[in-house]
């Protein structure tokens, strides 16, 4: 047992936090994470005026705890994500997809986009103005964009959307003009036109999904990295299923499908693929 900070935290205590993780999220957490679970753990313990690793650990796995097991997931996960980030995906989704899907909708189609863990929003962000910049109409038709995440805090941020100046590094300044109305000279918020494309919803890719039906395309990106390999498969699985034929699947820059054949996907690009029709 060795004493960091205020409370004791032993090797055990963190194989507790390791297996709610796993069990609850699907997230592997290596032993080079032991003193970032270290701090991240205790704020919790602070905060549900717990006075031990043990019986914060005992309350989260506990009937009465279940509410606070959902911020001790949200304080093990890593939200880092920019506007347009990996903007090669972008670019392939206004060049390949978005215009066929614009005929489809014309024609009374519906247009069905997922940002699968959308941390802060600024993935399902870019995605929808990437709609409107190749669609300017898309609110005449039945076009909708899902932003999910396991955290709820995020969800909540994506939601609100707001962002500070330094945030907006990777979105054209026109389109900040077109996409956004300023708060002040720092601060800028999602405009009304771009709020009403995407939809956001706290979701655990690991379990259930509480929805029925396909999209045309899939952001899954710099997630599954934290998921073990039985995990990562079985998701990709998952979510190859609700492709549309002709969809894609954009996965992060480190990240790659191994199971192409029983997913029914091909590679078009690298960290992009579609599924076959
Ligand atoms: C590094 S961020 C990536 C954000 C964005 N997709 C991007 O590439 O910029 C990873 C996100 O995955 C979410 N996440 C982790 N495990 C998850 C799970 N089991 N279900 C849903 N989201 C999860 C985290 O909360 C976090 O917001």
């Amino acid at each position: 047992m060795e004493s960091q900070g205020n409370f004791a935290y032993s090797i055990a205590d963190f194989h507790r936090v390791q297996e709610i993780a796993r069990a609850e999220a699907g997230i592997y957490l290596p032993l080079s994470k032991r003193n970032l679970v270290f701090s991240r753990v205790s704020r919790r313990i602070r905060a549900t005026g717990q006075d031990s690793f043990r019986s914060y650990l005992d309350y989260v796995t506990s009937k009465a705890g279940q509410a606070e097991l959902q911020e001790l997931i949200c304080v093990l996960t890593t939200n880092v994500t920019q506007f347009f980030r990996e903007k090669v995906h972008f670019d392939h989704l206004q060049q390949e997809l978005l215009p066929t899907l614009a005929t489809r909708l014309r024609h009374g189609g519906r247009g069905r986009l997922w940002s699968a863990a959308c941390s802060t929003g600024q993935e399902p962000w870019s995605m929808a103005m990437s709609v409107l910049s190749t669609l300017p109409d898309a609110l005449h038709f039945d076009m909708k964009i899902l932003a999910t995440d396991i955290n709820h805090a995020v969800v909540e941020t994506g939601r609100r959307g707001e962002y500070w100046l330094d945030d907006l590094q990777g979105v054209p300044v026109h389109w900040r003009d077109r996409y956004m109305d300023t708060i002040s000279a720092d601060k800028f918020i999602i405009d009304e036109e771009v709020r009403r494309l995407v939809t956001f919803r706290s979701l655990n890719l690991n379990k259930p999904w509480p929805f029925h039906g396909q999209f045309d395309a899939i952001f899954c990106r710099n997630v599954v990295i934290y998921f073990d390999d039985e995990t990562r498969n079985a998701l990709w699985q998952r979510l190859a299923e609700r492709l549309v034929p002709g969809g894609f699947l954009y996965v992060g820059h480190s990240e790659r499908v191994d199971a192409l054949q029983p997913c029914r996907l091909e590679v078009v690009a690298p960290t992009i693929y579609r599924k076959k029709d």
